[in-house]
């Protein structure tokens, strides 16, 4: 399953760091084997359920988001003094966690369609990717990261990372939706 997972999301080799590459794929096959799903369904699961959210997956979301963390972070940090420079290992591994937590939030409705599952109603989808971060052993900045992208964390994003991660994110999800809408 591991290189199943790396081949579908090349960005991991984009982390320079050994541990925290395998840590990354770690977090996602513990959630997959959790949800007694397999790799391709980072393919099936939709990035929303909003409008139209069934025409891009969970696996393009989240690629376009480390993409450009990786892009907009590598051209900040050629513009800024070295004390002032974003980690980009943590951003990768943020970026490429954040919305895991969906393949709980989501369910199978039938016909293709996706519903908020029991355990998705109980707590949303940051919650649920910074425990499979946790059970993984990643850092606490990366569980930081993915529990606070959204609006859980207004008011409490205690580093750069986060406020840049979330900031993307939302970023690539509403020009998504926008285009969606034709
Ligand atoms: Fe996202």
């Amino acid at each position: 399953m591991r290189d199943e997972i790396s081949s579908k999301m090349p960005e991991i080799d984009l982390i320079s760091d050994e541990g925290l590459r395998q840590g990354v794929i770690s977090a996602i096959e513990r959630c997959l084997r959790f949800c007694g799903l397999g790799p391709e369904a980072l393919e099936r699961f939709p990035f929303t359920l909003s409008e139209g959210g069934d025409r891009v997956s969970l696996l393009a979301h989240t690629r376009a988001v480390a993409r450009v963390c990786h892009a907009a972070a590598s051209a900040f940090n050629e513009c800024v003094d070295a004390e002032l420079r974003l980690n980009l290992d943590l951003l990768l591994a943020g970026a490429l966690l954040h919305d895991l937590g969906k393949l709980v939030e989501f369910a199978p409705a039938g016909e293709g369609a996706f519903e908020v599952s029991e355990m998705g109603r109980a707590m949303r989808h940051p919650f649920w990717s910074a425990h499979f971060c946790l059970e993984a052993g990643l850092p606490m900045e990366v569980v930081h990261l993915v529990g606070s992208h959204s609006h859980e964390g207004e008011g409490r994003r205690a580093s750069a990372e986060a406020i840049f991660l979330h900031k993307v994110d939302f970023m690539v999800y509403e020009a998504t939706l926008k285009k969606l809408e034709g």
